[in-house]
């Protein structure tokens, strides 16, 4: 009968009758063969991970152990198993560093990770429908991501924990970063800084990964040791990413630093304007006008508008006033095609920006204080008419959806040709 065995079990009179793999694959001349000595057996360890080993041509003295062919290993081969992995680390080879440092192979794992997941959730509702699973496109699924791991493993267990465990912490993440791209676009920065923006803005809040989530999560309100936890979550994150290997010193910066405000009340350092480097600045407008817009577990979102408010708002003391302003020019409030609502009550759309003044743009009056729709729609300019105090009569109250009040897409269309 054969049975396998482990090549750390073989002893001299064994006989080994097949290997793991095709003869021809190894340096033996003979198929079947008894083992001499702790060389020989050396030599079959050194290509193989188990063989069959004939218990007739076997030393009648030799306990052979109890996995016969016929059947996988017992469960009580686990500890032989563990045993083997043991060897395996203990002989971890140089190719286990990473090969590239995780902001080169972040693009990377961001796109396989979103690749995959879309591809996962269509085998799962084909499965679940009773049509077949594309195996093939699994299998290339899962060698590019075996690549990517060995690359690097860092970057796509980060997307993973932030996409599953942290849902808000990802898609925030992702916002800061287009927008400070968009913004470092507006800004005119060389496609080498830009990437260094991007990529430290992806990783702003990477150090959230280490602050457990009863705590990000928490519906209501923090309490004061909470709260200082929270705080630690830029310098927990120049950590994580010191020990992923090298990162650029702006990426590190805009981990560290993205907190900081201008009149020295952010945190971690208190830093003041002069000592807050611009880039990070600018992370930091991105960072705080998408956590105004976004909806959290403990706040409404806000709109746009309020958003660029509270900025121009805190211009000067919080943020520099200039990078403000240019951020502001640069995500607009108002597109045009906008359906808004004003203080009056009356409904229009918005035709033209006013560069200057972005909150108070030209307006298409297409619904009258009681919402009934005008015959005659007009154009009232909201930066240009003015009230006693000279402040601007007319202000946006919100922006609408294009289904509100019985408009439709064809007739903003419509009215846009009039206009
Ligand atoms: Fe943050
Ligand atoms: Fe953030």
């Amino acid at each position: 009968m054969e049975y396998i065995v482990y090549v750390e079990d073989l002893q001299p009179g064994m006989y080994v009758a097949r290997l793991d793999r095709p003869w021809l694959e190894s340096p033996f001349l003979f198929q079947g063969f008894t083992l001499r000595d702790a060389d020989h057996i050396h030599e079959v360890q050194q290509v193989c991970e188990f063989v069959y080993v004939e218990s007739a041509h076997t030393d009648p003295g030799i306990d052979l152990p109890r996995i016969s062919t016929g059947a996988a290993p017992p469960a009580s081969d686990n500890s032989r198993w563990r045993q083997r992995l043991k060897k395996f680390t203990a002989r971890r080879p140089p190719w286990q560093r990473h090969s590239v440092s995780i902001s080169e192979e972040l693009p990377a794992a961001r796109r396989l990770h979103d690749d995959s997941s879309e591809l996962m959730r269509t085998a799962l509702d084909n499965a679940r429908t009773g049509r077949s699973v594309d195996i093939k496109s699994a299998r290339a699924a899962v060698e590019d991501l075996t690549q990517s791991v060995m690359r690097n493993p860092d970057a796509l267990g980060w997307m993973s924990k932030l996409k599953e465990e942290h849902e808000y912490t990802y898609k925030h993440s992702l916002s800061v970063c287009i927008l400070s791209l968009v913004f470092g676009r507006h800004m005119c920065l060389p496609e080498a800084e830009l990437h260094q923006l991007g990529l430290g803005a992806f990783l702003h809040d990477v150090g959230k990964m280490k602050i457990p989530l009863e705590v990000l999560d928490k519906p209501a309100a923090l309490t004061a040791e909470e709260l200082a936890e929270m705080k630690r979550h830029p310098e927990y994150g120049v950590e994580i990413v010191s020990d992923s290997g090298n990162v650029p010193d702006t990426v590190r910066d805009i981990i560290l630093s993205h907190h900081e405000r201008m009149n020295g009340s952010g945190y971690p350092q208190g830093l003041t304007a002069e000592l807050i480097r611009p880039m990070t600045h600018m992370v930091a407008i991105c960072d705080t006008y998408d956590a105004i817009v976004s909806k959290r577990p403990y706040k409404k979102p806000v709109s746009a508008v309020r958003a660029v408010e509270i900025l121009n708002r805190e211009r000067g003391n919080l943020f520099d006033p200039w990078l403000v302003d240019q951020f502001i020019q640069c995500v607009g409030v108002y597109p045009v095609g906008t359906l808004v609502e004003l203080n009056n009550g009356e409904t229009g759309i918005v035709v033209s920006a006013n560069r200057e003044a972005r909150l108070h743009p030209r307006v298409l009056i297409l619904l009258d204080k009681e919402g009934q729709r005008l015959e005659r729609p007009f154009v009232r300019d909201l930066a240009a008419e003015r009230g006693e105090d000279d402040r601007e009569r007319f202000h946006i109250v919100h922006a609408l959806g294009e289904e509100a009040r019985g408009l439709n897409t064809g007739d903003l269309e419509q009215y846009m040709a009039q206009a």
